[in-house]
């Protein structure tokens, strides 16, 4: 393993989440509420040679771990060589994917055996008429589906994401922990976050993660100590679930100060978080293997740069129009 890849202020990142494409045939309403619409002038996504040369680059730096991510990764017809590539890439130990569902009953196994351990699946609503008004698309009955294929094709974890809504869905938090005490399975509340694209959906719809916590509190659900190198998530457990409820809190005092991560979006660009900076345009590095070196190189200063925390306080949500455009 090469030199720990750390920013100025001591943060340490082994994490990469990389893009594969913006574009998701959901429309989710706190996302794309009007669907996918190609940007002015985006470039075409990486290639997967391209891919391949930054995950190597990576690897190099000790990074083990890339969540693939979109809009919806599973829109690119090379989807599974990706997976393939990336999780046989010397020093990747783990490959995790971030997907709204729609196709996971037909494929968990094939994802699987391409290399992908880890899944996290968008499940905002356990209510079917709810999940078609928030997503767009009437398949909660398939996704819950393709959570039970995901169970049993074996993957080491699988964790649920439901991004909780005032007036919207914020009464299913109760059954939403239901859900999970039955099964070995981890379940996110997200905090919507405000993006250049949704600023009145933010502010009709947020919910704060502090509520979320109080309100599991008082059903017993108890704050578990952070494991070493976990991200932002704050864990909660309870003595009669199987399962674990998750809280993640961008606008919680301190968010940033766990972040472990770095994205590389579907085009190339760099982030060094998922809210202020436009990216830094790693492509013309990714051309050759003998740049390997000059990539190598350019990361470690870049990331030397990483900002102290997101402005999302000051109302600021940087250059992101929605989330689906970095990859959340
Ligand atoms: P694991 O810890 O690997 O399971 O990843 P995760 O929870 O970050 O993965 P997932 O893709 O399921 O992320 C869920 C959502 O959390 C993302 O879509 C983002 O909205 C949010 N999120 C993830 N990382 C960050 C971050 O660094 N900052 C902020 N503000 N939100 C994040
Ligand atoms: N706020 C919070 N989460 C968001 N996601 C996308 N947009 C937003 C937003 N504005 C997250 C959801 C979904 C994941 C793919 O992206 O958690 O599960
Ligand atoms: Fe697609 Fe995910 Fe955005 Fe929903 S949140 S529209 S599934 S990228």
């Amino acid at each position: 393993l090469g030199p720990r890849l750390r920013d100025g202020l001591g943060r340490r990142f082994e994490y990469l989440r990389l893009s594969l494409t913006e574009v998701c045939n959901f429309r989710c309403t706190y996302c794309l509420p009007d669907g996918y619409r190609k940007r002015c002038g985006q470039p075409s996504v990486l290639s997967l040679t391209e891919i391949e040369r930054a995950v190597r680059a990576f690897a190099a730096l000790g990074l083990w771990k890339v969540r693939l991510t979109g809009g919806e990764p599973t829109i690119r017809h090379d989807f599974e060589d990706v997976a393939r590539a990336v999780s046989t890439v010397p020093g990747i130990r783990r490959v995790a994917m971030t997907t709204n569902g729609y196709r996971l009953a037909e494929r968990a196994q094939s994802w699987r055996d391409a290399g992908v351990d880890a899944l996290n699946i968008s499940v905002d609503s356990l209510d079917p008429a709810r999940f078609a008004a928030i997503t767009g698309h009437d398949r909660l009955a398939e996704v819950l589906a393709g959570i039970d294929a995901a169970r049993e094709a074996g993957f080491s974890s699988i964790k649920l994401n439901a991004v909780l809504m005032r007036g919207v869905n914020d009464d299913e938090l109760e059954a939403m922990t239901r859900f999970v005490a039955t099964r070995d399975l981890s379940l996110r509340f997200i905090e919507v976050m405000r993006t250049n694209d949704n600023a009145e959906f933010f502010a009709a719809r947020h919910v704060s993660g502090e509520s979320v916590a109080r309100r599991l509190e008082a059903a017993g659900w108890q704050r578990l100590a952070r494991e070493a190198g976990a991200g932002p998530a704050v864990e909660f457990g309870h003595a009669k679930a199987r399962g674990r409820i998750g809280i993640i809190a961008p606008y919680a005092k301190d968010f940033c100060a766990s972040c472990n991560r770095l994205r590389l979006g579907s085009d190339g660009k760099f982030h060094l978080c998922l809210f202020g900076d436009g990216g830094f345009d790693l492509r013309p590095l990714l051309q050759h293997d003998d740049q390997h070196d000059e990539l190598v190189a350019r990361i470690v200063a870049l990331t030397r740069t990483k900002a102290p925390a997101h402005r999302l306080h000051d109302g600021d949500s940087g250059a992101t129009p929605h989330l689906a455009s970095i990859g959340g």
